[in-house]
């Protein structure tokens, strides 16, 4: 991941300052991608402050937890929010799932990036299409493919349009005070162990002192488990 882009404006800014600059800045063409993670929710909660009814998308790869669903409903309902889900295109599934079985993503790096590819890389595109900034809910403390996680970065990946990471330097304490100072609607996996929202057979809870993100892709090394979402 790539360092605080020298251009950043609001280096030392607060969560709630940053996500301000982004949205004056860039409304109506911005967006938050949104997994349901506790993170993603108080990005909304501190957005929505601002500019209720701010764009939110999220990318249903097909192989989601039915709690996500139902985070995703309850944070729908309480911010009265469109939500655009975006679904990966059917050939492209209908083609990896034949040719390559339900599991193909247990069997190698490159497999589970052909996966992550076609269900997640390739929608997230789409979802971008016209935006000039996107925001996430990535933390530095998320592990060691995002320690050095800008507020403020360009994405390359994607054209080189502005990706804001409101909560790059917050703590896993900081983020359970924000959430419980606002009573937010709160993912239902995580009362069952788990630290990281991703997709049912590639996430698993983890064990106390495990890196949030350990659970994710758990077969793989830890400089393995980024989805193609953000790099690699
Ligand atoms: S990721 O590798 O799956 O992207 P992580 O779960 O840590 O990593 O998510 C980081 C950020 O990516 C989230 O805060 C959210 O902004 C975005 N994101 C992840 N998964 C999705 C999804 N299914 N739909 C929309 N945004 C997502
Ligand atoms: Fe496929 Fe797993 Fe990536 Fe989801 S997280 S898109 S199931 S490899």
């Amino acid at each position: 991941m790539k360092a605080e882009d020298q251009t950043n404006p609001l280096p030392e800014a607060s969560a709630t300052e940053v996500i301000a600059w982004a949205l004056q800045t860039h409304a109506p063409r911005i967006a938050i991608a949104a997994s349901f993670s506790m993170e993603d929710v108080a990005v909304i909660d501190m957005a929505t402050r601002i500019l209720p009814g701010i764009r939110v998308f999220a990318l249903d790869t097909g192989r989601l937890h039915e709690e996500t669903y139902e985070c995703a409903e309850a944070v729908r309902r309480r911010y009265n929010l469109t939500i655009t889900w975006l679904c990966p295109r059917q050939e492209a599934v209908e083609a990896l799932e034949t040719s390559q079985g339900l599991y193909s993503f247990r069997e190698s790096v490159v497999a589970r990036r052909a996966c992550c590819g076609c269900r997640k890389v390739e929608p997230l595109g789409r979802a971008l299409q016209g935006l000039t900034a996107w925001m996430t809910g990535m933390r530095r403390e998320h592990g060691v493919t995002r320690h050095a996680l800008g507020k403020i970065e360009t994405d390359a990946m994607h054209g080189g349009i502005i990706k804001v990471n409101p909560l790059a330097d917050w703590s896993q304490a900081d983020l359970l005070a924000y959430t419980t100072e606002h009573n937010l609607p709160v993912h239902g996996l995580y009362s069952r162990g788990y630290t990281s929202i991703g997709c049912a057979p590639c996430t698993r809870p983890v064990s106390p002192g495990e890196e949030p993100r350990a659970g994710r892709w758990w077969w793989e090394q830890p400089e393995h488990k980024e989805c193609g979402l953000h790099g690699r």
